[in-house]
């Protein structure tokens, strides 16, 4: 344009016009693909334009809800961004809200100014124009599909005359591009955003789960001093084993819960009997037998994801029958049980009983091996040794 009269220069102009148009879209569009947040898709855009020689500045305008109307600078890009500092841009209908920017969310209207200096509307920004010498402009709003102008993408020439008609089609297409990919942003994070709460949510279920069965435990605890701490032990080593024997850290998590709580059912046992020291009558070991039913009647009604209930039920099952209370046989009984039997019984041999001393972990390890593979699963109680042998866990 700087001279009208050679149809070459014209046309070598326009060409240049439209290549630089056309670079801005294909570097804005992989942009696009890639950007993480609205801050990056905005920042990568005005990056791309202003790497081609002649643009020195590219901005993206936010309108604020304020008294003013505000348009607040949220990205920025370029060798003149210092035009931008301590700027005053609006989108109401004051002298402010006369520049590009303001009438491109106001009106949802592509804005050129192909002589800023000379535009009667931009005398506010004048002597800053002068000042990074820029001359001509233009203004993109970025529209989402509901009609909402969400922002304004502003573009500076160093040249007059910078944008004609024909860049008009393509950048329309890249507010066009730029709304769908804020849009689709803003989706991702709504969506994320809901995945993060609900997985807050389910922990927090969880967590109150957890706390609520130690609580059941504890109320277990006091009423039999001597068997205080045995379902904690007895969790610690049902879990070392499951590690052991390599099963996944959700599953873990049931088989911990249903051993604190494996007992529970002794709740509903005569303290007195608990406590018993010397041999248990008929009908005491009759009550005593039904901890199990009376625990899997009590957890039954909280809604676990895991099998805390019936691991409860039958952990004093044995796999050839001869257990309590329903005599279940092989693999009716889940494996949650099965490593709580063999926990259960080296913990209580090696502790202090109201009806005999403690008899030590040789003594357990003996009676345990005994057990297996007839009573025992043989897998259970041969993690039970190894982790003991390897000193990964400890009785204490
Ligand atoms: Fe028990
Ligand atoms: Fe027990």
């Amino acid at each position: 344009m700087e001279n009208p009269g050679s149809a070459n220069d014209t046309l070598l102009h326009q060409v240049q016009r439209l290549n630089w148009t056309l670079n801005v879209i294909s570097r804005s569009n992989s942009v696009l693909v890639h950007a993480q947040d609205e801050w990056s898709l905005y920042k990568g855009v005005c990056e791309s334009i202003t790497s081609a020689e002649g643009f020195p500045l590219a901005w993206v305008g936010i309108p604020r809800l304020d008294e003013q109307k505000s348009i607040e600078v949220f990205a920025s890009a370029g060798s003149a961004t210092a035009y931008l500092d301590g700027i005053v841009v609006s989108w109401g209908t004051s002298s402010e809200g006369n520049g590009p920017s303001g009438r491109a969310i106001r009106t949802g209207e592509i804005q050129f100014n192909n002589n800023m200096l000379l535009s009667p509307q931009f005398l506010p920004w004048v002597e800053r124009a002068k000042k990074h010498n820029l001359q001509s402009s233009f203004a993109l709003p970025i529209t989402l599909s509901s009609g909402e102008i969400v922002a304004a993408l502003m573009v500076y020439s160093e040249f007059p005359d910078a944008f004609g008609d024909a860049e008009l089609k393509l950048l329309g297409q890249l507010s066009a591009d730029l709304g769908y990919g804020v849009e689709s942003l803003r989706t991702r994070a709504a969506y994320e955003q809901a995945l993060i709460e609900n997985q807050q949510r389910a922990q927090e279920v969880v967590t109150l789960l957890e706390n609520s069965v130690e609580l059941l435990a504890y109320t277990v605890e006091i009423r039999d001093p001597y068997t205080a701490g045995h379902e904690k032990r007895v969790s610690a080593l049902s879990v070392a084993i499951a590690k052991a024997m390599g099963l996944d850290e959700e599953r873990i998590r049931g088989l911990r819960l249903a051993a604190t709580v494996h007992d529970i059912g002794k709740i509903q046992v005569p303290a007195e009997i608990l406590v018993k020291p010397g041999p248990l009558s008929d009908i005491e070991k009759r009550l005593v037998k039904e901890h199990p039913t009376v625990g899997y009647n009590i957890l039954k009604q909280i809604d676990y994801p895991w099998p805390v209930a019936e691991a409860v039920w039958q952990h004093h099952e044995r796999l050839d029958g001869s257990g309590y209370p329903r005599g279940l046989l092989g693999n009716e009984i889940i494996l949650e049980a099965r490593i709580i039997a063999v926990a259960d019984i080296v913990e209580s041999m090696f502790s202090h009983r109201p009806y005999r001393p403690a008899l030590g972990l040789d003594a357990a390890f003996a009676e345990v091996q005994r057990l297996s593979p007839v009573q025992l699963d043989q897998n259970v109680v041969q993690a039970c040794l190894d982790v003991f042998k390897s000193e990964v866990f400890q009785l204490s």
